[in-house]
């Protein structure tokens, strides 16, 4: 009888390991065609060429994604391995030592070889072949470790499909045509940057928090990062949250009020930056000159466009989020009250602009790097730069989540990051 039960209940288990392995094959085709699409507006000029040290060319987007399928599974778990290319192991690594050496990454734009035909010749043979070795009988432990991979190969290509927007968002603004990545009645609603703009039209409300003692970190089911974890307390005092972000008409009144000039408002590092730099507003946007109109223009994926004043505004870096927070005589929220008042309230948190904080990315309590190289991905980081919370326009649909920490150095502008203000 026993022995039945036990027969009956692997026959069972055995099919539930299936369907969730299809469905992750499923969700793998999905994925990576996605991405493809994203390229497809582009030229292969446009893919091959990197605009600043930061950003990345879409062609090494598009390979680096592949090298990672291919090297952290095909490379561990295919029988009879061989690489699709043996130099791309060290081309297309962007930052595991682990994996061993790795092509400079400022010097990516320079790649005129492989050519993006032979880059996309090589997305097509691993998606096969990760395919087939999804399709094959392995031991559950193995399968387990398996799925595991190709979930975290998949969170990896969607973080970098928000990067391949940024990065060509970069790369055309910087050509004095001003090309659109595509034009507006070709986007997908969810792409497009105004979709953030019914929501900042309505006047800004402060919604009060009580202090507390306050859980944040990743809870439940479902896919996550290893720097979301251990969830833990945290003491909140009482502050208040803005009920939507700052818009550009609202950053415009900062511009205008020259806060770009008064060293007052900027924290040392940001004013010595902004000296620098010499700026005097945001990334993207393109100051009124009186001889031609009078109206501020902004570069977007699709081409210029005059200022929307009632859209969140983007591409802010922290030091300039902060300044701003200062001006407006406010603060930027800590990532404890963010998580806490973003768990609470159904207002826009999500898909419209990263959020800053001023919580520097760091481990949380009992935090615990994963072994190998795989555990290269996040904690080595955790060093001179902030977290972002929330998600925006170019997050790929079913990526966000309450718990999850984006970060970026405090000069970093090149993102879709905004400000959200909190105040004691
Ligand atoms: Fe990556």
């Amino acid at each position: 009888m026993h022995k039945l039960t036990n027969k009956l209940e692997n026959k069972l288990a055995n099919e539930l390991v299936n369907e969730q392995v299809s469905e992750l094959a499923k969700a793998f085709s999905t994925i990576r065609d996605h991405t493809g699409t994203l390229a497809q507006p582009l030229s292969a000029e446009d893919c091959c060429v990197q605009s600043m040290p930061d950003a990345s060319p879409a062609k090494w987007h598009l390979a680096h994604t592949t090298w990672f399928f291919e090297t952290f599974i095909l490379e561990q778990f295919e029988t009879g391995f061989r690489p699709f290319h043996p130099a791309f192991r060290v081309l297309f690594n962007s930052y595991y030592e682990g994996v061993g050496e790795q092509h400079p990454r400022a010097q990516r734009g320079l790649m005129t070889r492989p050519s993006l035909v032979e880059v996309q010749a090589y997305r097509q043979n691993v998606d096969q072949r990760l395919l087939a070795l999804l399709g094959q009988t392995m031991a559950p432990d193995q399968m387990l470790q398996l799925t595991a991979l190709v979930e975290l190969g998949l969170q990896h290509e969607q973080q970098h499909q928000e990067l391949m927007l940024t990065d060509i968002k970069h790369l055309l603004s910087m050509n004095p045509l001003q090309p659109p990545y595509l034009a507006w009645d070709e986007m997908a609603e969810t792409m497009k940057e105004a979709a953030a703009g019914a929501a900042t039209a309505t006047a800004l409300q402060w919604q009060p928090f009580e202090a507390g003692i306050v859980e944040i970190g990743h809870a439940g089911n479902g896919f996550f990062f290893d720097n979301e974890t251990p969830r833990h307390r945290q003491f909140v005092e009482p502050f208040s949250m803005a009920s939507r972000l700052v818009s550009k008409g609202e950053y415009l009144a900062f511009v205008e009020a020259g806060g770009y000039q008064n060293p007052l408002l900027w924290l040392a590092a940001g004013w010595d930056w902004v000296q620098q730099q010499k700026l005097t507003r945001p990334l993207y946007w393109q100051a009124a000159h009186a001889q031609f109109d009078s109206a501020w223009r902004e570069f977007t994926l699709h081409g210029l466009q005059p200022l929307a004043l009632d859209e969140a505004v983007t591409h802010i870096s922290f030091f300039e989020a902060e300044a701003y927070a200062r001006w407006a005589g406010a603060r930027l929220p800590t990532e404890a009250e963010w998580e806490y008042a973003a768990a609470t309230q159904t207002t826009d948190y999500f898909g419209i602009a990263w959020q800053w904080t001023t919580s520097s990315y760091a481990p949380y309590p009992g935090y615990v790097v994963l072994p190998g190289a795989v555990g290269e991905y996040n904690g080595k980081f955790m060093v001179n730069q902030y977290v972002l919370r929330g998600s925006s326009s170019a997050t790929p649909e079913g990526h966000a989540r309450l718990s999850y920490r984006n970060f970026f150095p405090a000069t970093a502008r090149w993102q879709f990051s905004g400000i959200r203000l909190a105040r004691s």
